[in-house]
């Protein structure tokens, strides 16, 4: 289970206005992947170019064997039912209550009868811990419930593949440490391809198999958690570890002067990569590595301090 995303050469525009140009990246089967980028370099439109919903100007998005960006409307129809998305709202129907909106893709998109649609809404609103609350409307529970619900319906489907917009923005840290959890528990249990863009730092380092960082309408950097993690890159740094001091401006990039004002900051050192959160519930990650096994395989001394199992403050646990 889970699918593979190849993604070669990709480039996207609006008119004149290019948003990112030749993105090429494997998002491996079964793994979690979290994308990273200033707000407006354009993860939004990258996630909706993926599911086919925007056509790019250029390259390719090979799933399956069918390239998406290219197919006949038929085929990225049968395409799209491998994915479940989680759109940064939820996107619920606001008069239609929790259980209506969670069997609208199954009563949409199959066949199954109404005892049928039940048993899977059910299911997975107990897989989300929403059992008891179907008959609520969407305006009547919290943000963290209503992305729990929009995860429960991205799931009636059984995706191969979960695409997640912000699915933390606006919670709280604890709902969101709650929600990393969950999301670690399900790509172990349905072992499904995950990719979430995130603004959360936290998430970014704990949760993610790879992460990719979009930057000035290109992929700055896309690979495993740790390369990233001890990378010395000035825009991967500055990004990774939330700094003021670096290339990345409040607008965009900092001009030459703003740059050479800061030359003689010393930059503070990286911090300690954090161990990865754990599945809770004993199903191991299908890429499950050993804590460091990508620094020591690549020659990469990870900063001091890292994968120290006391540091559950920034592992969520
Ligand atoms: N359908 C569209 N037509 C024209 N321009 C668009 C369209 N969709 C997005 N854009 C533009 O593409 C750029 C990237 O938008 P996008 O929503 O992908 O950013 P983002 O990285 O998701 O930002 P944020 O972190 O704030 O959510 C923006 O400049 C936006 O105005
Ligand atoms: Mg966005």
């Amino acid at each position: 289970m889970g699918v593979e995303i190849k993604v070669e050469h990709l480039t996207k525009s609006f008119g004149k206005q290019l948003i990112w140009g030749d993105v090429t990246l494997t998002i491996p089967a079964g793994e979690i992947c979290v994308m990273l980028g200033p707000s407006g370099t354009g993860k939004s439109v990258f996630l909706k170019t993926l599911i086919g919903l925007l056509k790019p100007d250029r390259g390719s998005v090979i799933i399956e064997g069918t390239d998406i960006a290219s197919c006949p409307e038929r085929e990225l129809y049968e395409i799209r039912k491998l994915f479940g998305v989680l759109f940064q709202d939820g996107a619920m129907f606001g008069s239609m209550n929790l259980y209506d909106n969670i069997a609208f893709p199954l009563r949409e998109h199959t066949k199954k009868s109404e005892s049928e649609v039940r048993d899977v809404v059910m299911e997975k609103l107990d897989l989300v811990g929403l059992l008891g609350t179907e008959d609520k409307l969407p305006g009547e529970i919290s943000g963290g419930m209503r992305k729990r619900a929009g995860l429960a319906r991205a799931l009636v489907l059984d995706p191969e593949i979960v695409l997640f917009d912000e699915p933390d923005s606006g919670l709280d840290p604890v709902r969101t440490s709650f929600l990393n959890q969950l999301i670690v528990d399900l790509n172990a249990q349905i072992d499904a391809t995950f990719l979430i863009v995130t603004h959360d730092i936290n998430t970014a380092r704990t949760v993610p198999d790879n992460i990719g960082l979009l930057y000035h309408k290109h992929l700055a950097m896309f690979g495993p958690r740790e390369m990233l993690l001890s990378s010395e890159e000035p825009v991967v740094r500055q990004f990774l570890n939330a700094q003021k001091v670096g290339p990345i401006g409040m607008s965009e990039e900092k001009d030459a002067d703003e740059l050479a004002a800061e030359s003689d900051q010393e930059l503070p050192a990286l911090p300690p990569i954090p161990m990865q959160l754990e599945p809770s519930n004993g199903i191991p990650r299908r890429s499950q590595r050993e804590p460091g096994a990508w620094c020591r395989d690549n020659g990469v001394t990870p900063p001091p301090g890292s994968f120290d199992d006391n540091m559950s403050m920034t592992t969520g646990a």
